[in-house]
């Protein structure tokens, strides 16, 4: 499909490394959450699932965020937990507690009634939900696409919900190690097809969430989930990827060598340690403590200041260290927004 050209590409020329006259800024979980707006579209449907299924008013969601907060990216309104869902073991979004699945994974009796996603006939809500935000956006900003880790995604496929401890999904780590490679194995497939058809109808940039990362010894992480992700890196060749893998500082170094353009660091990472073991040619996001938008605006600046400082002018996405509490202040937001534009195109243009 033919596409507008973007009226706004900073985050694309930001992840090719060229200077740009400020610093991007997005946050994650923007899309839903904090919005009013978007509580109010989500109270006409029946609950979450059905809202993720409907790719018209997924798509309105996806572009609020661009609309009232003015981000330079939007994300596609979907879950991570779709993969699963086509894949045959379907979740529920229970109010206040998250996902569940009525079915998990425990053998390899669980295992053979699965299969490899096949996008057309079981997850074609999210590329269409992509045509049509790629059309109502209208080349104002890039859209990402996303899914999650393989690892992750095994974790809630065995554990069956959230957890603290992920224990049963760890347990299987040490006591099926083979079969959990077969099931790695076949979440891994099922995204790349996903990703490439979320390309093919128009995703800019795709983002690899592991949000899960940092409950893994790293020598766990190194044989559970980063050759997982490096296939997807290797596989997805049409557009940037960036990988944000909360928690695996012990891995950060692995994780620079991936075949990706941009990571994503979570607000406990030093970003000197950050930028000192990932190559400089790659572009770094993030990394507010999502907790500091509870702080009053002018504490709210200063911290986003001093981040946009320790990052430098280049090579870096502004966004928080991980997804947006729900319980902020969209006003409280939009300044981190407004502070990221100002203070980076201030410090810009003096350089010049
Ligand atoms: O970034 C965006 O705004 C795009 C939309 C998006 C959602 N989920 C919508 C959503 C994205 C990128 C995700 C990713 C996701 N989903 C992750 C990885 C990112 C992360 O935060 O670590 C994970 C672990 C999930 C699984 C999931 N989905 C959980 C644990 C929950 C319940 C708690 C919560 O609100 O996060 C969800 C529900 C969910 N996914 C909501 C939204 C807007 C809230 C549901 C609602 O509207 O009631």
């Amino acid at each position: 499909m033919k596409q507008p050209s973007l009226k706004n590409d900073l985050l694309l020329r930001t992840i090719r490394g060229e200077k740009t006259e400020r610093t991007p800024v997005w946050l994650m979980r923007q899309a839903g959450r904090i919005l009013p707006e978007y509580r109010a579209v989500r109270a006409k449907l029946s609950g979450f699932v059905e809202l993720v299924k409907n790719p018209e008013r997924a798509a309105e969601v996806t572009i609020q965020p661009v609309d009232i907060l003015g981000v330079d990216a939007a994300i596609i309104f979907s879950d991570i937990l779709v993969i699963p869902e086509a894949m045959g073991l379907p979740y529920d979004m229970v109010e206040s507690r998250g996902p569940v699945f009525p079915r998990t994974v425990s053998s390899q009796a669980d295992i053979d009634r699965l299969k490899v996603a096949d996008i057309s006939d079981d997850l074609a809500y999210t590329p269409e939900a992509i045509k049509i935000v790629k059309k109502g956006l209208d080349g104002r900003v890039p859209l990402i696409g996303f899914a999650g880790a393989p690892w992750t995604i095994f974790a809630y496929m065995v554990e069956g919900s959230g957890s603290k401890t992920f224990s049963k999904a760890r347990a299987m780590l040490y006591r099926q190690p083979t079969l959990s490679r077969q099931l790695l194995g076949m979440i891994t497939e099922s995204t790349i097809r996903y990703l490439k058809a979320q390309i093919a109808d128009g995703a800019d940039v795709v983002q690899i969430f592991d949000s899960w990362a940092g409950i893994l010894p790293p020598v766990h992480f190194e044989q559970f989930s980063l050759p997982y992700i490096q296939q997807i890196c290797e596989a997805i060749t049409e557009v940037p990827i960036t990988v944000f893998a909360k928690g695996a500082y012990a891995n950060l170094t692995e994780i620079g060598q991936l075949n990706c353009a941009t990571v994503g660091i979570d607000w406990n990472t030093e970003i000197s340690h950050a930028r000192s073991v990932i190559s400089p040619d790659k572009t770094l996001q993030g990394n507010l403590d999502p907790a500091a938008l509870y702080a009053d605006f002018d504490q709210i600046r200063q911290d986003t200041r001093q981040m946009l400082d320790a990052f430098g002018s280049h090579h870096h996405i502004a966004n928080l260290g991980h997804g947006v509490y729900p319980d902020i202040s969209p006003d409280h937001v939009r300044c981190f927004i407004d502070t990221v534009k100002e203070y980076s195109a201030n410090k810009r243009s003096k350089l010049l």
